[in-house]
């Protein structure tokens, strides 16, 4: 494959507040007396905020327990919460090796586009002062479907004029390696290799990011 294009996820691959998230659906579980065991904990990641939240009331065989409109009230308790958290953000919040890896790819004129199911990626960009390194953010409104349907990494690599089988996807998470697998792009994840054997490579760390692993 000639790479032409990265599709980065963002929470848990660009910056730590793949914890935050956690942190912040640990917080809201409990004031509605709700669990969220380790099973489950890694199935939260890189879903949709709403789907997330689906996820926890079925794992608490809770489904019928609120209406939508206290679903969607509750989403955004979990967001204010989690916003709380990431308030003061910096350059000290990305992950290891990031920066450079990031710097390699502009020098070799790789297209970038970021692939978040976060509604917070933009501001979260801007904090960490990344932003400029991207051509492009896929905006989550415009899904039909979250990870992990493929559609966020068809418009990502769209959006950067790029075939799919151009590019490769960074992902920490299961659902993330299933939309980019789904979507023909070769997956790289980042993390427990037991976790992410779907992937086509996985990374321990960040830190082991290069581009001579995919040229
Ligand atoms: C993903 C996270 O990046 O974004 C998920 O891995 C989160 O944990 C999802 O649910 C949606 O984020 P937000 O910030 O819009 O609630
Ligand atoms: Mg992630």
């Amino acid at each position: 494959m000639l790479l032409k294009g990265i599709l980065f996820d963002l929470d848990g691959v660009i910056t730590d507040t793949a914890d935050y998230h956690l942190k912040a659906w640990q917080h809201l579980a409990n004031s509605c007396h709700l669990t969220i065991d380790a099973t489950l904990a890694p199935q939260l990641k890189g879903v949709s905020r709403i789907d997330a939240f689906k996820l926890i009331l079925a794992h608490n065989h809770s489904r019928d327990r609120f209406s939508q409109t206290q679903i969607k009230q509750l989403c955004d308790d979990k967001n204010d919460y989690y916003k709380s958290l990431i308030r003061n953000m910096t350059q000290d919040n990305i992950l290891p090796g990031i920066p450079e890896f990031l710097i390699s790819c502009q020098k070799h004129k790789i297209k970038m586009a970021i692939t978040s199911a976060s509604f917070n990626a933009p501001q979260l960009l801007n904090s960490i002062g990344l932003t400029h390194y991207f051509d492009h953010i896929v905006d989550p409104a415009t899904l039909v479907r979250g990870k992990p349907d493929p559609d966020i990494f068809l418009k990502g690599a769209h959006a950067l004029g790029l075939l799919p089988s151009e590019c490769i996807g960074i992902e920490d998470a299961l659902a993330g390696i299933r939309a980019i697998n789904a979507a023909g792009s070769y997956s790289v994840g980042i993390g427990d290799q037991h976790t992410l054997s779907e992937a086509k490579l996985v990374l321990p760390t960040t830190a082991a990011l290069s581009l001579t692993l995919f040229t």
